[in-house]
């Protein structure tokens, strides 16, 4: 097992494993897994850390963090997909941030050994995977949360984008 670095300079980050999905052009990835629903993929985990699954089947959602190893170079003032105005990164869930972690809440369908096999997944195929949480409502879920800047984005607008959908016609 890798050791754990005590400062805040470089960190050294050991993968556990990696994603697979169908996803392979970034332009077409559904932007979070509720725009992916049922969308398969599995998280193939390394030998070395299967003792780590022990007990995760009784989980129905977990939450992934991942290396998001296409992205472009890190900025700090982004435009998301949801909107077409700039916020800083650390607002919004965009790719390019300085330290490029993903974060997808995926279902849990079932586990095979070294297998997880997931749905809703937003992610690209090949995508490194650095760590695997449980979802717990009871830590995870807050009533009333405030949204920001994406209270403005209507409903219709974010399946379409969320989803990379064109317009349909009549769809403004
Ligand atoms: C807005 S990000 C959000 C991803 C994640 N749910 C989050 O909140 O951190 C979603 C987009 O990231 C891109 N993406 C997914 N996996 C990636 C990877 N390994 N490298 C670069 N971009 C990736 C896809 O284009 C996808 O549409």
């Amino acid at each position: 097992m890798p050791g754990h670095g005590s400062t805040t300079e470089a960190q050294i980050i050991h993968p556990i494993g990696v994603i697979h999905s169908p996803h392979v052009r970034a332009e077409e990835t559904p932007i979070q897994p509720n725009f992916a629903e049922g969308v398969p993929g599995q998280a193939e985990i390394l030998p070395e850390y299967a003792g780590g699954l022990a007990d995760l089947d009784g989980f129905s959602h977990v939450w992934l963090l991942y290396w998001f190893h296409r992205a472009g170079p890190a900025r700090l003032i982004v435009k998301p997909f949801l909107q077409d105005a700039e916020h800083g990164v650390f607002a919004t869930r965009a790719p390019t941030r300085p330290n490029p972690i993903g974060l997808s809440l995926v279902r849990l369908v079932r586990r095979e050994g070294c297998l997880l096999h997931l749905e809703d997944v937003d992610i690209l195929d090949g995508t490194p995977l650095l760590d695997i949480k449980p979802y717990v409502p009871r830590f995870d879920y807050r009533a009333g949360a405030r949204t920001g800047w994406l209270e403005a984005v209507d409903e219709q607008t974010a399946q379409q984008r969320g989803q990379r959908r064109l317009p349909a016609a009549g769809e403004p």
